[in-house]
């Protein structure tokens, strides 16, 4: 689990898990298997951004955006070495699924709390050239 602390010592502000997953791509988008070029024959790797959640005491403070940038540079860093294709979440309910589709999260067609953000997207945040 990847902990963001707080002010005060030991003090947890937020936190993630990560965790690699298999995806079928006939889950997905038929225009995102196009675009990504991902096989449709076999089960893709992706990974899950588990348990996202920012301390009660600590929401609202614009915090979540410090952790997810945290958790998909780490994603990113890893897809270098082991291929993803994808990150993936699982929204607890509607509220989640607001505040991953404000960061550009599309939802699986069939499973709507299930969301993904393409690595392609991911890249361009943290590329420099
Ligand atoms: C969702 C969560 C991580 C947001 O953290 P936060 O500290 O409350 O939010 P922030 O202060 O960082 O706000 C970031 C943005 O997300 C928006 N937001 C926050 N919670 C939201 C929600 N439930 N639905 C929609 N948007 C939400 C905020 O309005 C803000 O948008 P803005 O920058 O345009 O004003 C936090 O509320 C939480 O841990 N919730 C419980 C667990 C959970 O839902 N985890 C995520 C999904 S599985």
């Amino acid at each position: 689990m990847f902990v963001l602390e707080g002010a005060e010592a030991g003090e947890v502000a937020g936190y993630y898990t990560l965790s690699s997953l298999s995806a079928d791509p006939g889950e997905l988008p038929a225009n995102v298997i196009k675009t990504l070029r991902l096989p449709r024959a076999r089960a893709i790797p992706v990974t899950l951004i588990g348990q996202f959640a920012i301390a009660r005491t600590h929401q609202g403070q614009g915090l979540s955006e410090r952790l997810l940038l945290d958790a998909l540079e780490r994603i990113w860093e890893a897809s270098k070495s082991v291929a993803s294709w994808a990150v993936v979440v699982d929204a607890v309910d509607d509220g989640a699924v607001r505040f991953w589709r404000s960061y550009d999260f599309i939802a699986f067609p069939k499973s709507p709390s299930r969301l993904f953000l393409p690595m392609a997207t991911v890249s361009q945040l943290f590329e420099t050239k």
